[in-house]
């Protein structure tokens, strides 16, 4: 900034100081010239006065010049939002004038606060919605996405034209629709790539008192999620039906026969009842598995945030089971590692998986042999060619039991639904065959893995790889 120094007092060039000095002494100069021509005063006199005025104008206005100048200059900085100490004034004028602007600016600051604590509010309140919501101007640029829009997305909505972030020209064209007020409001269905999701989207033009450059909004809903779940419904259904048809046609050929041709023997009636008892066991612990089955596959895509001790699930699990295992003769050997750390997981899951798990090797391991349970960390998880696994360290569940090799044919379709071994279905095993679809499930979601190895020397082992993050 250019200075001219008077004296003790920095005044910037370019004020308006001079002029002002001068228009003051203009009234005196007129004066003196008048009495000059007149005679009435000595030219020399006449211009000594003048000087001496201006000077004295000078002398008197430059504090209050100076004043107005730092006042300027105080309130540019404050509009420029730097953080001030009050100035020290020395003008009684100045110093009222610079106490008004700071209450002015205190109650800017306050209201500033105020809007800004309700604007984050608000943000807080939108990014809590479920549902994916996207505010535009009335060039149909994006002014803010919540939570769950980003989540759809991308991150750096902001700012973005809705032509660049979808490429569904119906949805394009019902927004411009809504700018232009030709519509009141739109809805409409589009895919998003790039796996197709189907979106349900409600375009609403902002009220005309709600403030700000938004002037519409874009509500997102994502079908794909109910589609889903139909698909899920209808899976159930058939599966159900298909599979509740054979023990419900024993049942009531069992009724019938009790009815009619041994309606009067009393050992066949108690043997009935008991296949019937069986059955119907059998058919609610299909329920039950189709049920959990669906309950998983619907929680596929959200990742498990608890943290889990596996091993205080497997003594659990292990307790439950143990009395089962003294029903076949057989023991069940805990092997646990010192220092397991926790893992990441829905520990409910994890309670599921180990029991379907320990479950199998006490009904298909060989009487009078023990099951081992052996968990500790390894370094990584074997990769999968049909789903994603997990980088890094992870913890290993083996459940080992004794018994015949299962040939390669079986192993591999052994996670399939319903798909039972022929050897197990013939010595009558009962089973849903659900056990091992919903442990693949379960891992699936942790982003782990399993791997079943069989011998018939070492039994089979089925062996659980679960992350200790999942990232
Ligand atoms: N530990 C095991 N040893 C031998 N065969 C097994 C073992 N675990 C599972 N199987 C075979 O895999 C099939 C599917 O298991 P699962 O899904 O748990 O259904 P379920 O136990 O209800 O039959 C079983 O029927 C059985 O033939
Ligand atoms: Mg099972």
């Amino acid at each position: 900034m250019k200075i001219k120094k008077i004296g003790m007092f920095e005044i910037e060039k370019d004020s308006s100081f001079s002029a002002r000095v001068l228009v003051l002494s203009a009234p005196a100069a007129i004066v003196f010239m008048v009495l000059v021509a007149l005679g009435f005063l000595a030219p020399m006199y006449a211009i000594l006065s003048y000087i001496f005025i201006i000077l004295f104008n000078m002398i008197f206005l430059s504090p209050i010049s100076l004043e107005l100048q730092n006042l300027k200059k105080y309130i540019n900085r404050l509009a420029a939002g730097e953080d001030m100490e009050n100035m020290n004034l020395s003008e009684q004028e100045a110093k009222d004038i610079a106490d008004a602007v700071n209450s002015m600016h205190r109650f800017w600051v306050a209201k500033t606060d105020a809007l800004e604590a309700e604007a984050i509010s608000d943000a807080a309140v939108l990014d809590t919605l479920p549902d994916p919501i996207l505010m535009i101007d009335r060039a149909a640029n994006i002014l803010g996405a919540n939570l769950s829009a980003r989540r759809l997305l991308g991150d750096n909505l902001t700012e973005k034209n809705i032509v660049s972030v979808f490429d569904a020209n119906n949805l394009i064209l019902a927004v411009q629709k809504v700018l232009k007020k030709e519509s009141a409001s739109e809805n409409l269905m589009f895919y998003l790539p790039p796996n197709k999701q189907k979106i349900y989207a409600h375009i609403k033009p902002l009220p005309w008192f709600s403030k700000g450059r938004a002037v519409a909004v874009i509500s997102l809903y994502d079908l794909s999620k109910a589609v889903k779940i139909e698909k899920l419904q209808s899976d159930f259904v058939a599966n159900a039906s298909h599979e509740l048809r054979t023990p419900l046609s024993i049942i009531s050929g069992f009724i019938e026969t009790l009815q009619t041709t041994a309606k009067d023997d009393a050992d066949a009636r108690e043997r009935f009842l008991s296949v019937m008892a069986s059955q119907a066991s059998f058919m609610s612990d299909l329920i039950e598995n189709l049920l959990s089955l669906s309950k998983i596959e619907l929680l596929q895509d959200e990742l498990p945030t608890e943290k889990t001790d596996i091993s205080k699930i497997a003594v659990a699990v292990v307790d439950a089971l143990r009395l089962k295992a003294e029903g076949r003769d057989m023991g069940i050997v805990l092997n646990i590692a010192n220092k397991l750390p926790k893992i990441t997981a829905d520990s409910a899951q994890m309670k599921q998986l180990l029991q379907n798990l320990t479950d199998n090797a006490i009904k298909y391991g060989l009487t009078g042999s023990d099951v081992v349970i052996s968990i500790k960390e390894v370094l990584s998880i074997p990769s999968s060619k049909s789903f994603h696994v997990a980088q890094g360290k992870a913890i290993a569940i083996s459940v080992n039991n004794k018994g015949p090799k299962i040939e390669a044919t079986d192993l591999s379709r052994l996670t399939e639904r319903f798909y039972r071994m022929q050897a197990h279905k013939n010595i009558g095993i009962k089973g849903t065959g659900l056990g091992l679809a919903i442990a693949k499930q379960i891992i699936m979601r942790h982003r782990g893995n399993l791997t079943v190895s069989s011998s018939n020397k070492n039994g089979t082992t089925f062996t659980v790889y679960l992350p200790l993050k999942i990232k």
